[in-house]
């Protein structure tokens, strides 16, 4: 549900903002079909971390970190960008200076034609060298669902691949977190779909408010952040965000 009026003063503000940035969290994907982590039906509830997401667990069992991958791979592939992606795509052509952040890895902001996306978690759609190799690309794109084999490899030293995304304990890339430093220097800062407890990521919100960013969060519930944003508007992100973009 969304009051209007909140509504209403963000268009305004944005009317009047050179720099735009919007941090997107998992639940901008929601309406894409692309589940959640945290929540009533979130991937955390019914999947332990610790042996899905972190480098320990790839080093233990290489083929059950794949092919959780796998079925996420298979289940982003048959999603498509929704109203929120398309917004904020139509922002990113229209404004030079508009930014999106994203933690997600499912590469929609990408597919709705988003210029300039940051993406501080990686993609699901690109794969990095475990070994790591030094003939490797840094990262390269496989789109490839299912895979041919269980275990995809480097095709340079045939060492196991692992999927391009940040894992919790890995640290981001740092030309990415830069980038998304510099883009919370902006007028207005929205934080849409993020449950706001990761790191850094979630500190982008703290770091826009003390550059002098009017802050926003678009969400369907209270987060850890609701309170100290300037303005929380409660409600889906594809509807607000449509809402916003048609009192522009
Ligand atoms: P979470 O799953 O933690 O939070 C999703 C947020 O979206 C929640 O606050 C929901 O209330 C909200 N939400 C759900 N549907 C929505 C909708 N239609 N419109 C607006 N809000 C909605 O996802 P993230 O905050 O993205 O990291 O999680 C951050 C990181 O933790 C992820 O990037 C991932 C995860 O573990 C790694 O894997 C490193």
């Amino acid at each position: 549900m969304t009051t209007d009026h909140p509504v209403r003063a963000l268009a305004a503000r944005l009317r009047g903002a050179r720099r735009v940035t919007v941090l997107t969290g998992a639940g901008v994907s929601a309406a894409s079909g692309v589940p959640t982590f945290r929540g009533p039906n979130g991937l955390w509830r019914r999947y332990r971390v610790e042996e899905l997401a972190t480098p320990q667990a790839f080093a233990r069992e290489p083929r059950l970190v794949w092919d959780w991958y796998a079925w996420r791979r298979e289940q982003i592939a048959a999603c498509r960008p929704n109203r929120a992606h398309e917004v904020l795509a139509a922002w990113s052509v229209r404004h030079a200076a508009w930014r999106v952040i994203t933690q997600n890895v499912d590469d929609l902001h990408l597919r709705a034609g988003t210029r300039e996306l940051i993406r501080l978690h990686g993609s699901i759609w690109e794969m990095s060298c475990w070994a790591p190799c030094d003939r490797a690309p840094r990262r390269w794109r496989d789109e490839r669902v299912p895979f041919p084999e269980p275990l995809p490899r480097c095709p340079h030293c045939a060492a196991l691949a692992r999927p391009a995304v940040v894992w919790f304990g890995e640290p981001l890339n740092a030309r990415d977190l830069r980038a998304a430093h510099e883009a919370a220097a902006c007028d207005v800062f929205i934080a849409a779909g993020t449950s706001a407890l990761v790191y850094p990521a979630a500190g982008l919100i703290d770091a826009a408010r003390a550059r002098g960013a009017f802050t926003v969060e678009i969400n369907l519930e209270t987060t850890s952040a609701s309170a100290a944003v300037d303005v929380a508007i409660q409600g889906a992100a594809e509807e607000v965000l449509p809402e916003i973009e048609a009192l522009l």
